[in-house]
């Protein structure tokens, strides 16, 4: 009985730690946790879990039990006498076959309806969402609405999602642990993986992770998803259809004078729609085409946004901006359709020269909570920063390094063309602006 007193010491230390960890369990909120799902998909692959964690943690505790009585049973007692030696027993062995059997079939059913259920295609009627893995952010694309949005997507609760996962280079891997998840996004394959948030589900954000190692920047591969009730997501989709609501023309004195022409279009007595004479007057006198006029709708308000998606990365301390520079948008606008800088790799809706698809569609940028794929907070200072040189905001970026005199660390030297500090607080206005 040597190791009774040693146990007895360490035992207060053990309670200690599993005070602790009590404690800790307590006070600190987990948002990228799995044990709290919030959609069917989450709760079986939870179910799974609990279940499987409960028949290993019993087969451990016997068999570590029944092994811990043997060794002490059992154990020599003394250098002269020999142990009865057996060979073989039938029923033992039957015994400690079926009880493994039997276990596996607790666990084996409802891996495989788990499974099938999770492999199954959609039910009709859910809400499709082309998902693109790019390196390192991700496109959505809604084709039942016909608008894009990059490393973010509104969600309505209570209705089955449909994400149709693809990639366009490497391997990466779609996960909202609170929702659902993991599942790769594989070239020259399409992949699926559906989920219904519940309907009980609040207004709020998730995070989302790429978790599939995919260079440089994986782990700034991130995104939100921002479940919405049903009427909120309705009208998110028709602003998000709509164009970019900035214009360097003067806005419309009395928004009401374009609003019926969205709404309700009027119709004349053979019932072809008549376009409202002051609609199209403000059509022509706006620097950009007649596209669909910009139509307000709902955006997640701050106090809705939890602290958890409101990314903290430190900004490289050799990026020097001045933040008291005071951007003017339109000549911002001016700067980001010029030849071959901003508009040769992102699209803005309703900008005739921004079409570029290399980066993400900005059309609503000012209405995201992230930059960088979730990676900055999505304010001035940030923008800022990401436009002057963005190859140091994140590494192995694409973008290219746009500030006057920066070092690219990439190409391993210098810019020496370029923009000034004012001409990005500029764009960063203008982006800001496009709500
Ligand atoms: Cu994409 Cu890791």
């Amino acid at each position: 009985m040597r190791g009774t007193p040693r146990l007895r010491r360490l035992a207060p230390y053990g309670a200690l730690a599993v005070l602790a960890l009590a404690l800790v369990a307590c006070a600190q909120e987990y948002p990228n946790t799995t044990f709290q799902p919030n959609s069917e998909y989450g709760r079986a692959i939870d179910f799974l879990w609990d279940r499987l964690l409960f028949f290993g943690t019993l087969v451990f505790v016997l068999v570590e039990a029944a092994l811990i009585y043997v060794v002490f049973k059992y154990r020599r007692r003394d250098e002269t006498t020999t142990p009865p030696q057996t060979h073989g027993n039938t029923k033992l062995e039957i015994i400690w076959t079926l009880i493994p059997a039997v276990i596996l079939v607790f666990i084996a059913v409802p891996t495989v309806r788990t499974i099938f259920e999770t492999q199954a295609k959609a039910q009709k009627g859910a809400l499709e969402i082309e998902v693109y893995g790019r390196q390192w952010w991700w496109e959505f694309k809604y084709p039942e609405y016909g608008f894009s949005t990059a490393n973010e997507i509104y969600i309505p609760t209570g209705r089955t999602v449909n994400l149709v996962l693809r990639t366009k280079d490497v391997i990466h891997s779609f996960w909202v642990p609170q929702l659902a998840g993991k599942r790769d996004l594989i070239a020259n394959r399409t992949n699926h993986i559906w989920f219904t948030p519940d309907s009980t589900a609040p207004t709020t954000v998730w995070n989302g992770f790429c978790t599939e190692y995919c260079g440089a920047s994986h782990a700034n591969m991130r995104f939100r998803v921002i479940t919405v009730q049903p009427n909120e997501f309705a009208s998110w989709v028709q602003h998000q259809q709509s164009s970019a609501f900035f214009s360097t023309a003067p806005a419309p004195a009395a928004p009401a004078t374009v609003t019926p022409a969205v709404a309700t279009a009027p119709v004349d007595s053979t019932g072809k729609p008549v376009v409202a004479e002051a609609t199209a007057t403000l059509a022509t006198a706006a620097t950009q085409p007649a596209a669909t006029p910009n139509v307000p709708g709902f955006i997640i308000p701050a106090d809705k946004v939890p602290a958890y998606a409101i990314p903290e990365t430190p900004i490289p301390a050799r990026i020097k901006f001045d933040d008291k520079l005071v951007g003017d948008p339109a000549s911002g606008e001016k700067l980001f359709v010029g030849a071959g800088t901003c508009n040769a790799c992102h699209t803005i809706k309703g900008s005739p020269m921004a079409v570029g698809n290399i980066g993400p569609d900005l059309t609503h940028i000012g209405s995201r909570l992230t930059i960088g794929a979730g990676m900055f907070k999505n304010d001035a200072k940030h923008m800022a920063r990401w436009i002057k040189n963005a190859r140091v905001m994140k590494p192995g970026n694409i973008m290219t390094t746009l500030g006057k005199g920066e070092y690219d660390p990439q190409l391993k030297n210098k810019m020496t063309a370029g923009l000034s500090d004012q001409q990005i607080a500029d764009i960063v206005a203008y982006l800001a602006a496009l709500k």
